[in-house]
């Protein structure tokens, strides 16, 4: 093993074997381990076994929070501040056919408030809000922190990547944290999304904290702990935080894969797509509008008028997308059928999103490409009656021998049953600090 160098003010080892034997890392053992980390003198294998440690034994408050603190520190903050619009943004801790940014950022702009959505790639079975825009031709993700601004005070909306230079430690970490099965901790989560939303300058910020099979948090009493964990942090940084704990047993409306989320996003624009898309996107925006201390507005009916629409257009066109250009389509399809009459008891989020992934929807390794239209359309969700034989589910690839894999994805991912389920509401809960 590389010792620390001696001129460093700790050693990895010691650190790690703190948290290992279960005590609270000091404020300046937090302080340098991140800061070592993100200089390269703290090696990978040591922050995975520290990450490990922390997934097993946890961090108390005051730990998260200087954890988050040393993460903004890493690198540069933003600054909305000379806009002329208040400023809210959303965060979503990821699931499958969630594509509410896209139909939430600009209905939330045409209500006048700013968005600024720094997002990212999709890794694993949850898509990236980046990948899904990146299948309307000519759209592009990179945009200096100039051009956010000017397209912010101009339309009020952008999605684009996050620059490099905010919270570096956290994406080197997240990377980590991916292949060492360390994503699940809740400490690390919060201080994952929160050093990069604080760091981002946003005003106001509400979290879509996702529940179920196919969220990071499999029950609501975690859930709930992440959301007040994050809320927290939120609020002691002065931005006002609130969270939603919404359900995300089931896909979220009817289609997951990257074109074709956008094209059911055009759906809720135009007035029309799933139930459960409208309501969370709706509910979102209440949030985000109250948040930024508008509440004169109501969402439901500005996005019934269009101006949404046209908020879309102009941001999608701002960045070189064609808002009216046909979006891909996939080379072969393969339906799946009910395999009996009754009643759809379950569909489940994980193997739905691992089938997308699987059809080419998502990498397995960062920087591969996706397939702009693979991925899965639902014909049915929880609680529709389904006919023996009905077409139940189909999947979408340009590279049929794609099918196998995913198909075994969906293998005990959906019941029909006798039971009456009944879709309940989207939103399980809220949060506020
Ligand atoms: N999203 C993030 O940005 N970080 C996490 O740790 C999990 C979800």
């Amino acid at each position: 093993m590389t010792p620390t160098p001696i001129t460093e003010a700790f050693d990895a080892v010691e650190v790690i074997a703190a948290k290992r034997d279960k005590h609270e890392l000091t404020d300046a053992q937090i302080d340098w381990v991140v800061d070592a980390y993100t200089r390269d003198v703290v090696a990978n294998e040591q922050m995975s076994a520290l990450a490990m440690a922390i997934l097993l034994n946890g961090m108390n408050r005051r730990e998260i929070a200087r954890w988050t603190a040393a993460m903004i520190a890493s690198g540069e903050r933003m600054d909305f501040s000379s806009l002329s619009w208040p400023t809210a943004d959303k965060h979503s801790t990821g699931g499958v056919g969630d594509k509410i940014t896209l139909p939430l950022a600009p209905l939330v702009a045409a209500c006048g408030v700013a968005v600024p959505q720094l997002s990212g790639r999709g890794l694993g079975h949850t898509g990236g809000t980046l990948d899904k825009l990146e299948s309307i031709p000519g759209w592009n993700a990179a945009l200096s922190n100039e051009q956010m601004l000017h397209q912010l005070e101009d339309i009020g909306a952008v999605i684009c990547a996050a620059g490099s230079g905010l919270a570096p430690a956290d994406k080197k970490l997240y990377a980590l944290r991916d292949v060492t099965a360390t994503v699940e901790a809740i400490p690390l989560i919060a201080s994952s999304i929160m050093s990069k939303k604080i760091a981002e300058g946003t005003g106001s910020l509400v979290l879509d904290v996702k529940v179920g099979t196919g969220a990071f948090m499999k029950n609501l009493a975690d859930a709930r702990e992440l959301a007040e964990t994050m809320v927290a942090l939120g609020t002691d940084a002065g931005v006002k935080t609130v969270a939603l704990l919404t359900d995300m047993s089931t896909p979220l409306g009817l289609k997951a894969g990257n074109a074709l989320e956008v094209a059911e996003s055009v759906e809720v624009l135009a007035g029309g797509g799933p139930a459960d898309v409208v309501e969370l996107t709706l509910a979102l925006a209440r949030e985000m509008l109250a948040a930024a201390g508008k509440t004169d507005i109501d969402p439901a009916g500005v996005l019934a008028s269009g101006k949404a629409m046209d908020v879309w257009k102009r941001m999608i066109t701002a960045q070189g997308g064609d808002p009216d250009a046909a979006l891909p389509v996939s080379k072969e399809t393969h339906t799946v059928n009910a395999p009996a009459s009754g009643t759809l008891v379950r569909l489940d989020a994980m193997g739905v999103g691992v089938a997308a992934w699987r059809l080419g929807a998502g990498r397995s390794r960062p920087g591969e490409a996706v397939q702009a239209a693979a991925g899965v359309v639902l014909h049915a969700k929880p609680g529709d009656s389904v006919v023996e034989g009905q077409p139940l589910l189909t999947l979408h690839t340009d590279t049929p021998v794609r099918f196998a894999r995913s198909l075994a994805a969906l293998e005990g991912a959906f019941e029909v049953g006798d039971r009456l389920a009944g879709a309940g509401s989207v939103v399980l809960d809220r949060v506020i600090g």
